[in-house]
């Protein structure tokens, strides 16, 4: 018999056909409506495995309604939304999707990067509201990128990703990381590694690259903003909750900083309605990896987590590694 699995938000066809070969599949293809907790435990009742999205908790009670449940295979980098110490606990495996989102991520970073910098956001929508009427000098006046300094908090590999771009752009790259990275990669990308004061106060751009963790929240409040030069640039592909959401709409209403590019927010899909208020934020909706080919790598790479795991192989990317001697057969 096949084993059963979960999968919660709708992927592409291919990647549901190829789990069909090896599984017997529950899906969410044909409304892709987000389960309520009831439903998703419920469903999750005689599972063996489940590829859930970064958006759906998987806590102790979740895991509590699924007695056969042997492996959760994030279909995200961050893993925020898994209480890893329940699966240990239970030995059930948790896996993440680390490595095939980090180009795609440094895009988006960049992209928003540019966006906050040259207004293009906010010109499109006075553009469209049909405000032009003629050429201006100084109208919508941004900030240069290139030559500018860079400040990356967070130099894992989306944090590097973003360091190469910037060489291009002739940027002073200076980063914070909780590690110094190896001196040989720094000299690669052209990073210094500074404290996170210096960083604050020197940067034309900051860019957050680091997983949610309780000791990361609202790492940027208004004493970092404080910090910050008023004519910077933050942004942030990273987790919501890395930055005080309500300190950051004050310091961009304030013209304390000049602007902001975000992808995450506090409480997505929420968020706080102040940053509607202000033109100088440019704002998507958490789609930092939404390529088509990165989408199907990272549920490609969830699929062979899963694989590994219910047939007895450590999986390539096992978040607790503590779980595997006591895993669930
Ligand atoms: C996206 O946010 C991810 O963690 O992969």
């Amino acid at each position: 018999m096949k084993p059963k699995i979960l999968v919660t938000r709708a992927t592409f066809d291919d990647v549901i056909a190829k789990l069909r070969e090896r599984f017997e599949v529950e899906d969410n293809q044909k409304d892709d409506a987000p389960w309520s907790t009831e439903e998703f435990r419920r469903r999750l009742a005689d599972k063996d495995g489940v590829l859930p999205t970064g958006s759906d908790r998987v806590d102790a009670a979740t895991l509590d309604a699924a007695p056969r449940l042997k492996a959760v295979c994030n279909i995200a980098v961050g893993y925020n939304n898994i209480d890893l110490a329940a699966c240990s606990e239970r030995g059930i495996l948790a896996t993440n999707t680390p490595g095939v989102l980090d180009d795609t991520t440094a895009d988006m970073t960049w992209a928003l990067l540019m966006a906050a910098a040259r207004r293009v956001a906010e010109a499109e929508r006075w553009l469209r509201a049909g405000n032009w009427k003629g050429w201006k000098n100084d109208q919508f006046l941004g900030v240069d990128v290139h030559h500018a300094t860079l400040g990356i908090i967070g130099m894992g590999r989306i944090g590097r990703a973003i360091a190469r771009r910037a060489k291009g752009f002739s940027m002073r790259i200076l980063y914070h990381n909780r590690r110094r990275v190896p001196k040989a990669v720094e000299k690669q990308l052209g990073a210094k590694y500074v404290s996170m004061e210096k960083l604050l106060k020197e940067s034309d751009f900051i860019s957050l690259n680091m997983p949610y963790s309780p000791e990361v929240h609202h790492l940027i409040g208004a004493a970092q903003l404080a910090h910050m030069k008023p004519t910077a640039v933050i942004v942030n592909a990273a987790r919501g909750g890395i930055i005080d959401d309500a300190a950051l709409v004050q310091a961009l209403k304030e013209r304390r900083i000049a602007a902001a590019g975000l992808d995450v927010f506090e409480g997505e899909p929420k968020f706080n309605p102040g940053f509607l208020e202000v033109d100088n934020v440019a704002l998507v909706p958490h789609i930092g990896s939404a390529t088509r080919a990165t989408r199907t790598s990272m549920a490609m790479l969830a699929s062979k987590n899963l694989s590994a795991a219910l047939s007895g192989r450590r999986p390539p990317n096992l978040l607790n590694p503590e779980a595997w001697p006591k895993r669930r057969r």
